[in-house]
């Protein structure tokens, strides 16, 4: 949710801090700061808004940053939890001497008892934040040992946290520590740097340690000391990581997400690269590490993950009942540990995210760890901490997805459940020719997406019909049921109209009430089993004078003369039809937002990766 970026080195700190900042804003941002030591004091800038507020306010205290000698320091972007954004609850925090500052992610739960007990102590807060107790303990807990100071004050803690500290006395130290909240050491030359997540740094270095949790971590510019919270030390491996910089920048697209929109033809092909064997028309999974009789042995699989994600995750029931004949559920991961879920060794669990982060998820895969289940997970983000802790799934290779609505993730996600659905139907009833045509179809996927897109300005031409309503349903049944929550999903969050997604057969159970002719209905009719059913439930929606707007495969003269407008999709067996179709709702759901002058990438509230329960 929030950002942290750290560096110290040779160089002045403050460019390479805002850089990062800038490369984090996608994760908070309703505020900023730096701290920094020059000359042996701290020097703390704030601003409320956008990383661009914090940089004027930086550019005023530094007017010749070629001068700067701040050679160590500390950054965050935030998305606040406790306290309104204010510059007084925006990040760094000081004790109250103004010797140390930290910057943090997560929620410290005992911080109320924390602060009490300090106050009592005769220390003066200045934020309403739960982060700024963990100022005060640090100096509390410091005897002239900056890593002690930060594991004391660790210990301390109860919740989730990764900070970083500095400290006037040590003009050269950075001390980290986490408890499950990401933090990446970067290791360059004669540099360190630190971040919550490695966006910020790759474009130092590409040599980078991610921390467990209860690590802690003394940095300076040529040494790292990584350490558990009992002081004993620890190592842990440097990682070489892929990452391209320039896929994170727009490269000539308006948005982030409208550069992810187009990406998706070749963020599927490169989910789909290398993993099919073309002699027995399987799929190639050796991330999951699974023998054939282990595949065997699965009996259920249960989901487990969040917003997209989940959505994902329901059309992936779908397939692996219709196509492997394994019972599956799908459970929202924050619900899952609370529930006691029953999970058997011969259950798998699959955690979905694509950020890797997500509290929830991360959550779920501890608890179905515990339980002694089979846990999977499907992610991007290379080396996030639900990969590491699942130890066995797929990573989609989509690139960065920057865009706080996700796009590419959800087609390379249904894309990776469709071939995992594909091992496991080749494994027990899938017959061979059926594998081959199944193979055959996922290897059109980019094509179909790659004619939606070509459809953009027509489809924004719809949008703009309908930008001003403020209330939408979407509607679909089997696969694309799922499909109309995720399209319902990005219109919300994106352009903040109403929407809501339902199951076409549902709407007469209650939803009905509220159509109305300024309520339009998207309704998802393409030429896939179910299809009639669809018409009779448009028909519903016309008769009580809702407009409506169809996605229908190419050519459907039924349904053109049936709805108001059409997003054409290419034609598709219903396996494939989620992916294009949720492509067409994606544009559909940018156009609106582009026309109502919304924030697209950033929207209100809204965080990329929710590392808090
Ligand atoms: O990183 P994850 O896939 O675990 O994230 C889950 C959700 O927070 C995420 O999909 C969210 O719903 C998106 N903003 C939706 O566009």
């Amino acid at each position: 949710m929030c950002g942290i970026v750290g560096y110290t080195g040779k160089r002045c700190s403050i460019t390479t801090l805002l850089d990062g900042l800038a490369r984090l804003e996608y994760r908070g941002y309703d505020s900023a700061g730096l701290a920094v030591l020059e000359d042996g004091q701290l020097k703390l800038v704030k601003s409320v808004g956008k990383v661009k507020n914090l940089k004027k306010n930086v550019a005023a205290t530094w007017p010749n940053p070629e001068k700067c000698t701040a050679s160590t320091g500390i950054a965050h972007t935030r998305w606040a939890t406790h306290g309104e954004p204010t510059e007084a609850n925006a990040h760094p925090h000081l004790d109250g001497s103004g010797k140390f500052a930290i910057v943090h992610n997560g929620i410290i739960d005992n911080y109320l008892d924390l602060r009490k007990h300090l106050q009592e102590q005769g220390c003066v807060f200045k934020s309403e934040t739960d982060s700024e107790v963990l100022a005060h303990l640090i100096h509390q807990c410091y005897e002239g040992d900056l890593l002690h100071a930060a594991a004391a004050a660790s210990k301390k803690l109860k919740g989730t946290f990764g900070f970083a500290v500095i400290c006037t006395d040590k003009p050269e130290e950075i001390a980290v520590a986490r408890r499950g909240s990401p933090l990446v050491i970067g290791v360059g030359n004669n540099e360190t740097l630190i971040a919550s997540d490695i966006a910020a740094i790759a474009a130092y270095t590409k040599r980078v340690i991610f921390l467990n949790d209860d690590d802690l971590a003394l940095i300076t510019p040529d040494k790292i000391d990584i350490r558990n919270i009992e002081n004993v030390p620890v190592s842990r491996e440097i990682a070489k990581i892929d990452w391209d910089v320039a896929a994170a920048e727009k490269n000539g697209y308006e948005h982030f997400m409208l550069k992810e929109i187009f990406e998706q033809p070749e963020a599927v092909a490169n989910t789909i690269r290398g993993r099919f064997d073309n002699k027995v028309f399987t799929s190639i999974m050796s991330g999951l590490n699974m023998s054939p009789d282990e595949l065997a042995s699965v009996k259920r699989i249960v989901i487990a993950a969040c917003g997209t994600s989940m959505n994902a995750g329901m059309v992936g029931e779908y397939y692996f009942e219709d196509i492997a004949g394994i019972p599956t559920e799908v459970e929202q991961a924050a619900e899952f540990r609370y529930r006691n879920p029953i999970i058997e060794d011969n259950t798998m669990v699959l955690a979905i995210s694509q950020s890797g982060e997500t509290a929830d998820t991360l959550a779920a895969v501890r608890e179905a760890k515990n339980k002694g289940g089979i846990v999977a997970a499907i992610n991007n983000v290379v080396g996030s901490t639900i990969a590491r802790e699942t130890g066995r799934g797929i990573y989609l290779h989509a690139g960065p997805e920057i865009g706080v609505a996700s796009t590419k993730a959800f087609t390379c996600q249904v894309t990776a459940l469709l071939l995992m659905a594909l091992l496991f139907g080749r494994n027990r009833r899938l017959e061979r020719h059926e594998g081959k045509n199944l193979i055959n179809d996922i290897k059109n996927i980019p094509e179909l997406i790659k004619q939606v897109l070509a459809r953009a300005g027509e489809i924004e031409k719809i949008a703009k019909k309908y930008a001003k309503a403020e209330n939408f349903f979407f509607i679909g049944r089997g696969c694309l049921y799922p499909t109309a929550l995720e399209g319902a999903l990005k219109l919300k969050e994106i352009s903040y109209i109403h929407a809501e997604g339902y199951h076409a057969a549902e709407l007469k159970h209650g939803p009905i009430a509220l159509l109305e002719e300024n309520v339009p209905v998207l309704a998802l009719a393409n030429d896939i089993p179910g299809k009639d059913k669809i018409i009779a439930n448009i028909q519903e929606c016309k008769a009580r004078k809702s407009p409506v707007i169809a996605t229908a495969t190419v050519g459907d003269t039924e349904i053109s003369e049936l709805t108001d407008d059409i997003l054409w999709i290419p034609h598709c067996s219903s396996f494939i039809a989620p992916i294009p179709t949720v492509v067409a709702l994606q544009l559909f759901s940018y156009y609106i937002a582009k026309e109502r002058g919304c924030e697209i990438d950033q929207p209100r509230n809204l965080a990329k990766s929710v590392t808090v329960e």
